[in-house]
């Protein structure tokens, strides 16, 4: 059977974690598993809403691209890994991040 591969993402300050897929982005993951997450372009990479700060395990975040830094770039912030946009960032291990506004979607 063919197993799927994920990693645990932890959010700060609620506390949620988030089991992201090889090859999907944190956006994504979050939206698959039912958390509301700050958008506006809805995972384009165009409004850089969806930025988180890394706290732990920035050596399992996937390079930074180019339309990412340029919205890190647009952010303010330098682009050293640290900062970066939950819809681009794909991981390969356990990694910790701060992100406000992220919980549960209600339930309908
Ligand atoms: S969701 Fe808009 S840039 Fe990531």
């Amino acid at each position: 059977m063919d197993e799927q591969v994920t990693h645990t993402v932890a959010v700060r300050p609620s506390d949620v974690e988030i089991e992201v897929r090889d090859g999907e982005d944190l956006f994504s993951a979050a939206q698959r598993l039912g958390y509301r997450w700050p958008t506006v372009c809805g995972g384009k990479g165009t409004c850089r809403t969806c930025f988180v700060q890394v706290e732990e395990g920035a050596e399992n975040c996937s390079p930074v691209g180019p339309l990412e830094r340029e919205g890190i770039e647009a952010l303010r912030r330098p682009v050293d890994g640290l900062t970066r946009l939950a819809c681009r960032l794909r991981v390969e291990g356990p990694v910790t991040v701060t992100k406000r506004g992220v919980r549960r979607r209600p339930q309908e």
